[in-house]
């Protein structure tokens, strides 16, 4: 089988391209060859499968239908600008978020004769917006109260429209934030609750826009890869109409995301981070969902960590060399 994964350069995509390359299978099916294609270039892989690499912009017309030609039968499509980019530029955020990922769907759909892609997108809770009940259930509506998770709402619209046409196979995961995000600040607005945990881990400061009780909800990025991996090979015939399902996940507050943290790196790490609320930042994190009752993803066999201790050993195991841990798993 062929796999295309748009956004291959990207945190989650470079991630779940390492998954396969490394498996070499998705479900039953051996993997013959992966297209990575981002703006910037994806790291190629060693293993055993053939991966070819494509620098291009999905925005620009006819990209999409140049790496759709080969007719690839699962399409990641994780291509985004985040939460913070998509509110300060609009346009942009409408351009990336919206219509590459329409040019996509609209290239899939005139490929034509049979051809029908398991697309497999990477939506986010911020579909919903408030008022929220304390835990959220599947029966929640999509009210977005961002861009960015107005965008997602409209892509997943789309997503159920064009599988009910019969044009693709569509599933829509609706990611937690990932937590703990590996390597440099992005420009995400969610992107201080890895870096409270992962910048004192490394030595170095952490900055808190927010109050120490925001609660969020939370999945490791190991959690997201067997997310989309289970989008990719579930029966979808179990989806009916509503081909986007909100992930399970954690449920946790700064505070407890703290706690966790001295457990693994000593007062010493918690002593790095320093607070400097961020009124923007707290206004949109305060209009983001606190906790959710993903059963109908739990039924169909999607599975996230039980608590944020778990996430940040995942951090600690996937990023981090063994050797500077010292015996009581502190840094
Ligand atoms: N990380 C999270 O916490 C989180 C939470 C919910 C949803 N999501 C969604 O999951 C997906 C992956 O997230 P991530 O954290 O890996 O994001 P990321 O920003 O690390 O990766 C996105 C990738 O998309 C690429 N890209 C942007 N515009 C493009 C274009 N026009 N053409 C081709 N490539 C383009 C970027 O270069 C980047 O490599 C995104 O769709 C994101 O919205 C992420």
């Amino acid at each position: 089988m062929q796999v295309l994964v748009i956004g291959a350069a990207g945190m989650v995509g470079r991630k779940l391209a390492q998954r396969l390359a490394g498996d070499g299978v998705l479900g039953a099916e051996v993997i013959d060859s992966m297209l990575l294609v981002d703006v910037v270039s994806p790291t190629v892989l060693p293993g055993g499968v053939r991966v070819e690499t494509v620098v291009s912009d999905l925005c620009e017309l006819g990209v999409a239908c140049g790496v759709t030609a080969a007719r690839p039968e699962v399409i990641f499509d994780l291509a985004a600008v985040v939460s913070g980019e998509a509110e300060i530029d609009f346009e942009k955020g409408y351009r990336v978020n919206l219509d590459a990922t329409r040019h996509l769907l609209e290239a899939v759909r005139t490929v034509g004769d049979g051809y029908r892609p398991r697309v497999v997108f990477s939506s986010s809770v911020a579909v919903f917006g408030p008022p929220f009940p304390d835990v959220i259930g599947d029966e929640q509506a999509t009210t977005p109260a961002t861009s960015y998770g107005t965008q997602k709402a409209i892509v997943e619209l789309l997503l159920a429209d064009y599988s009910r046409r019969g044009f693709i196979d569509g599933v829509g995961v609706r990611l937690p934030t990932i937590c703990v995000r590996p390597g440099a600040p992005n420009r995400a607005a969610s992107g201080f609750f890895s870096g409270v945990i992962r910048e004192p881990l490394n030595g170095r400061e952490a900055v808190l826009p927010v109050s120490r009780d925001v609660r969020h909800w939370f999945a490791s990025p190991r959690a997201a890869v067997r997310f989309l991996v289970r989008a990719a090979t579930m029966d979808t015939s179990e989806l009916g109409l509503r081909r986007s399902l909100t992930m399970p996940g954690v449920s946790a507050t700064v505070d407890e995301e703290i706690a966790a943290l001295r457990r693994v790196g000593g007062d010493q790490a918690v002593a790095l981070i320093r607070d400097e609320p961020d009124e923007m930042i707290a206004r949109m994190v305060g209009s983001w969902p606190r906790a959710f009752d993903a059963r109908r993803a739990a039924a169909l066999g999607f599975v996230a960590e039980t608590d944020f201790d778990e996430i940040v050993r995942v951090y600690v195991d996937d990023e981090l060399d063994g050797p500077t841990l010292d015996g009581q798993g502190r840094l």
